[in-house]
């Protein structure tokens, strides 16, 4: 079995920490973001010696397509990939300009869509396991986050509906749904003001008193659960929360 595994956004952040919780794992891993060197940043750092960081946007199909041609030549077939590339541009929607609403749907929508796509070609012989990091504002919705949320809702009816396609194939597909989680994307909620469904944004007032944990998540702890979903053999089509019970009390 290969043990390859490929994370998108695995710069900063969850995509980070999914990276590093997977080169323990004995995974080969490669970063990839748009930034270059932050990958590479992250790439030696990761325990191992032997990880890769490429660059790549994937919202641009040409990209990925050579990204996966890339990754297939140079380092073999994939085990696991993950898709933790993610952008937000929250504001009312009257107020969303339509090149943000695009963005944010090609880049968190369209493309994982496009990266699994690639991802497939080479899993269907062998198996493998994705997980795609949706969110719960695309489970609930949130003022503020029309177009992230569409995003969100749109990858969670994407993973359900792949994960039928592929699994007489031995190709698992789930989705990690995290809340608010302590990452450059919400770096400029103040917890104690912060409201309204996480996952990159919100509305008006008191997150962690919504949070019946009490408290923003760790991207250590996104990656737990993406582990599990990617290390589960019995586990497809799902979604898993992790939101310290924030769902609860939407
Ligand atoms: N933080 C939260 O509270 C939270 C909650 C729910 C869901 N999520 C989701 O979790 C995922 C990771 O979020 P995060 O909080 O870890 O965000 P983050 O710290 O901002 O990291 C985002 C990562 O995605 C990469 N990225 C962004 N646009 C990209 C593109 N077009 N092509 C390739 N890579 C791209 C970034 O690198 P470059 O900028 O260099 O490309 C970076 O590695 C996202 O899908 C986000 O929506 C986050």
């Amino acid at each position: 079995m290969s043990r390859l595994s490929v994370v998108f956004g695995g710069s900063r952040g969850i995509g980070r920490a999914v990276a590093g919780l997977l080169a323990q794992r004995g995974q080969r891993v490669v970063v990839i973001s748009r930034n270059q060197e932050a990958a590479q940043a992250t790439a030696v750092a990761l325990p191992g010696a032997d990880h890769v960081a490429l660059s790549c946007d994937v919202s641009k199909e040409q990209e990925v397509q050579k990204t996966f041609e890339a990754i297939q030549k140079n380092y073999g077939t994939m085990r696991y990939l993950v898709n933790a590339a993610g952008i937000n541009r929250d504001g009312l929607l009257l107020r969303t300009r339509p090149n943000d609403i695009v963005s944010v749907l090609h880049t968190n929508l369209l493309g994982s869509m496009l990266t699994c796509r690639a991802a497939l070609r080479s899993m269907l012989g062998q198996g493998g396991a994705i997980v795609n990091i949706g969110s719960v504002v695309g489970m609930k919705g949130n003022a503020g986050q029309c177009a992230y949320s569409a995003s969100k809702a749109g990858l969670e009816g994407f993973t359900r509906s792949l994960a039928k396609e592929v699994a007489s194939r031995n190709v698992r597909v789930n989705l990690v749904a995290p809340g608010f989680i302590r990452t450059d994307m919400t770096a400029g909620l103040e917890q104690e003001e912060a409201g309204g469904g996480g996952a990159g944004g919100g509305g008006g007032g008191g997150a962690h008193t919504r949070i019946p944990l009490g408290r923003f998540g760790e991207p250590e702890e996104v990656a737990q659960a993406v582990l599990f979903l990617l290390e589960s053999p019995y586990i497809t089509g799902q979604v898993l929360l992790v939101d310290g019970g924030l769902q609860l009390a939407l």
